[in-house]
């Protein structure tokens, strides 16, 4: 598939998404959710790829935002419209993929671009990156799960003064914060990123699928995490990647999981 705003590179397992708008600091305008979409859906969609990485282009920022100049005229309907839309195709989509994604922010991550980011199933940082919700700075807030998911991340009260104050924070405060889990230098990320995504690999992937669901459970409204978890839990023990690993752990030898 071709893409204007991004692009996607798979190899050995890892799919690489890179938001590709330098000029603009990677926002994202409608284009760009709409092909960042196409890229996760065929990245979910190929049984090579077990791993899925979403960074910026360039060294400044991984998304500067929502494209400001898009929505500036906007109606209350279309403003509502705009955040379901995005929500639906993108940022939802990211969070209940089956394949895991990893976040490597290597720069600004603001607004949309810090929602993005936590749509991801976790984050790691480059340590010139800065992040922030500074949407009531231009007199809206954040659109795109951002006042739900940043609390999930980091507590309400962190999150409440983050979105208030419009501000920034760095890389270690937000590892400090538990918003991102490492921080390396910005010529290290992709390198890293890369080992994080080589260990996840090696475990099965319907496992993971079945974890990350259940995990999800527990913060999703109307669902109960602890029998979303029972469910899932005997699934597993149906699957041939369940009867290889613990075959092989018996046998003492290294499981060769056949993903399914
Ligand atoms: N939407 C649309 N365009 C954006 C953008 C956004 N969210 N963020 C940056 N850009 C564009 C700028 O308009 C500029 O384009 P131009 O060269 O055609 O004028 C280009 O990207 C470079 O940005 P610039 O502001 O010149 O870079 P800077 O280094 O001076 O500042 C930021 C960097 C991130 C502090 C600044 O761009 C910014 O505050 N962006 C908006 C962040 C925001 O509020 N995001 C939430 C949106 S809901």
């Amino acid at each position: 598939m071709s893409y204007q705003n991004i692009k996607s590179q798979s190899s050995e397992g890892i799919c690489t998404i890179t938001i590709d708008r330098p000029s603009k600091l990677n926002a994202l305008n409608q284009e760009t959710i709409k092909e960042l979409h196409n890229a996760f859906k065929a990245a979910e969609e190929n049984k090579k790829v077990k791993v899925i990485i979403l960074t910026g282009s360039g060294e400044k920022a991984f998304v500067a935002g929502a494209d400001i100049s898009e929505f500036a005229d906007f109606s209350v309907a279309q403003g509502e419209q705009l955040a379901a839309k995005g929500q639906a195709q993108l940022f939802d989509y990211v969070a209940h993929l089956s394949t895991p994604v990893i976040a490597a922010i290597n720069g600004f991550a603001l607004g949309g671009g810090l929602e993005l980011a936590m749509s991801a199933h976790f984050r790691i940082a480059s340590d010139n990156a800065k992040m922030g919700l500074p949407e009531v700075s231009l007199g809206v807030i954040p659109g795109y799960g951002g006042t739900q998911r940043l609390p999930q991340l980091v507590g309400k009260g962190r999150a409440m003064e983050l979105i208030m104050t419009a501000g920034m924070i760095g890389a270690n405060q937000a590892l400090q914060y538990g918003l991102v889990n490492h921080v390396t230098p910005l010529d290290e990320l992709i390198d890293f990123a890369e080992e994080l995504a080589r260990k996840i690999m090696r475990n099965s992937s319907v496992a993971i699928a079945a974890a990350i669901s259940a995990i999800n459970a527990g913060f999703e409204e109307g669902e109960n995490g602890y029998d979303t978890e029972i469910t899932q839990f005997g699934k597993c023990f149906g699957t041939a990647d369940f009867k290889e690993g613990t075959s092989a752990f018996l046998e003492k030898r290294k499981p060769k999981f056949p993903g399914k």
